[in-house]
């Protein structure tokens, strides 16, 4: 059976309730709740935005259906906390796996979710104590950025075409389509912003040439742009025709959007984290889960 999130709406139809109350505490509610108990229940929610609100609302409808003795996958198609999963001082969290924790002890069985950043590949997965499914939209996207490329000029010349990522992270991304990777040194946490944890990113080296080429970058999240855009400059002043950037989770925060869209042909997302650029849709690799 599956149980629908309002914010996944936009995919399948939405069949439960999620409000506040005055106070901003969430508040749930399962209509009909007789009709899921000791089923199997496919639950749809997305982590992301809001992530510790979503977060909150997931552990209370688990909690329901925990009582109702379900038994639980859960689709959350990006997962919020996933690129905090090493840890550079003492005393800091190790997120993604608290977060992990947290779902599995709640009564997820299984959350299945896409190009998640610690897994690193597709696959069925075991993290802390949480079991993963990784679904990868890396061929999809190929496929949709060579559409958009075309295969020639104005001219009707060939142009040839590079997939890359703009660091080796992201490589299970490009590797399977023969895809070259970049790669960037990040820094310390920057100590401007007290309140803001974001490390710098230093360099961004390329031991390839793109020269005339039409290049594809990719990348599993764009969230302040930063990586993208030294990515796209690095490969502009290598002489490269056209640069596409894409992404399967795009945050797009502040001005990042905007600044791509300036310097590059074109950007685009799936719709993971719904925006206006989300222009690779998951609604088929969900709709049999
Ligand atoms: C990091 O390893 C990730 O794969 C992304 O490259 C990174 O999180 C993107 O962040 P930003 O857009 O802020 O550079």
């Amino acid at each position: 059976m599956q149980l629908v999130s309002p914010n996944f709406a936009d995919i399948l139809p939405a069949n439960f309730e999620i409000k506040n109350f005055p106070d901003g505490d969430s508040y749930i509610r399962i209509l009909d709740p007789e009709k899921y108990k000791g089923q199997q229940v496919t639950f749809f929610h997305r982590l992301y935005p809001n992530q510790n609100d979503s977060i909150t609302q997931a552990l209370l409808v688990l909690g329901v259906l925990k009582k109702l003795k379900c038994e639980v996958t859960m689709v959350a198609p990006y997962l919020p906390y996933s690129r905090q999963d090493k840890t550079f001082h003492d005393g800091e969290a190790e997120s993604a796996k608290i977060v992990c924790n947290l779902l599995a002890g709640a009564g997820v069985k299984k959350l299945v979710t896409f190009d998640c950043h610690f897994l690193k590949k597709e696959g069925e997965f075991k993290y802390g104590k949480l079991n993963l499914q990784n679904i990868s939209l890396s061929k999809a996207i190929i496929d949709h950025a060579k559409e958009k490329f075309g295969n020639t000029d104005g001219a009707g010349t060939e142009v040839p075409f590079e997939i890359v990522s703009p660091d080796e992270g992201a490589n299970y991304l490009v590797e399977g389509a023969g895809g070259k990777s970049m790669k960037k040194v990040r820094g310390e946490y920057e100590t401007e912003n007290k309140d803001e944890a974001y490390r710098t990113i230093e360099s961004m080296e390329r031991n390839f040439d793109v020269s005339g080429k039409n290049v594809l970058i990719i990348d599993d999240m764009i969230s302040t742009g930063g990586t993208m855009v030294k990515a796209a400059e690095n490969l502009k002043k290598g002489g490269a025709k056209k640069v596409g950037c894409a992404t399967t989770h795009g945050f797009f925060l502040k001005d990042s959007l905007a600044r791509l869209r300036g310097m590059c042909d074109f950007v685009f997302a799936s719709d993971t984290i719904p925006n206006e650029v989300s222009e690779v849709k998951i609604g088929d690799f969900v709709a049999n889960l």
